[in-house]
């Protein structure tokens, strides 16, 4: 397919990166936009928007199932996308790229194929204190079926793990460690690699949650050594309901599928059905082509760019957010790990987040307000929510002092 280019952005110039992000020049409530949800989710650039029209326009077809030119054009361009997202992420083998819905997808088709094939009675499965729920309740539902145990990871006031504790949950009855890379709650990013060295030390395989790392980092599984890494297009400029699941092919060959239905067999008979290799043995059904496609461009938007560049931009941020915060009184920052993302969440004595939240928006800042999915850490920290400031790439000082700005604004009506 060749209609949709995408634009180089030769330097990390932020003024050229917004201009790929038609959505950031709109107003809200007659204001303009200062878009702080890149933890929810984050806009896409022009490229990504026109390779759905384009697909759509000039290529539809389904994939891996017809003979003729669009069908073949189609599944040339899924194909590619695989090995865009195996080079992306350093994976050995685009056989180990599993397109899913999203990381909520890639968690539970791990747990009910890998989970349900391995964990038994007795069993162990270790999570942490700051899992977003999607890594929570399927590991939930996996251990009340089979009568295993989810063990979890206590954290500091900080929001970082404790790691001796974690080395004492692991023991012969660990089936599996699945850990967030970065918090979306918290910013934490978590020592990923220790985590993975200390459970392969007693051969136990390490599932990463990288949904709020992908956009931010450069993620090499090679490198990290895990065994699973689950991550959203979404929240890396691409689109919504498209995502990955990588799995190191000797797991993912060991697993049965995980669900039933065209393209994943081998040969089928209503006496016996045999399946297909991977990945297509986990891609039951037509897939989201547009959205694999959009994935694709997403990634070679990303590859134009120095993460470098960005990590240091996201952290002038995040850095310059937290100093003015600090000065302002009764707010309380949730989460200030050593090691953090571009992520601010905080309360402010006296003041309900949802109330301050739908203040903000007045003035055209948009951010998050509640528990982010993250319940039992609010539990932990004995708060009903946040409020969470998330950066991303083209976010501009400027909007940092127009949400400090507002954020003063908001108090001093609320309070
Ligand atoms: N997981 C997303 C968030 O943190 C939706 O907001």
């Amino acid at each position: 397919m060749d209609a949709v280019k995408t634009k180089p952005a030769k330097s990390f110039n932020i003024d050229e990166i917004r201009k790929d992000f038609p959505i950031l020049e709109r107003t809200v409530h007659g204001k303009p936009l200062v878009y702080l949800d890149n933890a929810a989710t984050s806009q896409k650039p022009q490229a990504v928007i026109d390779s759905h029209v384009d697909f759509y326009l000039n290529h539809n077809a389904n994939i891996h199932r017809g003979v003729y030119q669009m069908s073949t054009e189609s599944t040339d361009a899924y194909d590619e996308s695989r090995t865009k997202v195996k080079e992306f992420i350093n994976a050995p083998d685009s056989r180990e790229i599993i397109f899913t819905r999203g990381t909520t997808e890639s968690i539970n088709l791990v747990s009910n194929t890998f989970g349900r094939f391995n964990v038994k009675s007795g069993d162990e499965i270790i999570v942490s204190t700051m899992e977003h729920h999607a890594n929570i309740v399927p590991w939930q539902i996996l251990c009340g079926e089979k009568n295993a145990m989810l063990r979890v990871i206590p954290i500091n006031e900080k929001g970082e793990l404790l790691m001796d504790e974690y080395k004492k949950l692991l023991n012969e009855k660990t089936k599996l460690v699945s850990v967030t890379h970065i918090s979306n709650t918290l910013g934490t990013i978590n020592p990923v690699k220790e985590i993975i060295e200390l459970a392969h030390e007693k051969k136990i395989p390490v599932m990463i949650d990288g949904a709020q790392a992908v956009a931010h980092m450069r993620v090499d599984v090679r490198d990290l050594d895990c065994d699973f890494y689950a991550f959203s297009g979404h929240k890396m400029f691409g689109p919504t309901g498209i995502g990955v699941l990588y799995g190191k092919a000797e797991y993912l060959e060991a697993m049965p599928p995980y669900q039933g239905g065209g393209d994943m067999i081998r040969n089928v008979s209503f006496e016996k059905t045999t399946y297909g290799e991977i990945p297509t043995k986990f891609e039951a059904g037509t897939p989201n082509i547009a959205g694999s496609i959009g994935l694709g461009i997403a990634i070679d938007y990303l590859n134009k760019l120095d993460f470098n560049q960005i990590h240091e931009h996201e952290m002038k941020m995040l850095n310059y957010a937290t100093n003015e915060m600090e000065k302002i009184e009764g707010v309380r920052i949730i989460g200030t790990a050593k090691n953090k993302a571009s992520v601010i969440s905080f309360i402010v004595e006296g003041i309900n987040p949802m109330d301050l939240g739908i203040m903000l928006d007045t003035m055209g800042v948009a951010v998050r307000t509640g528990q982010h999915c993250t319940e039992p850490l609010m539990t932990w920290y004995c708060i009903p929510g946040t409020v969470r400031a998330s950066f991303a790439m083209y976010n501009r000082m400027e909007e940092v002092d127009i949400f400090i700005k507002s954020l003063k604004k908001a108090i001093s009506i609320l309070k």
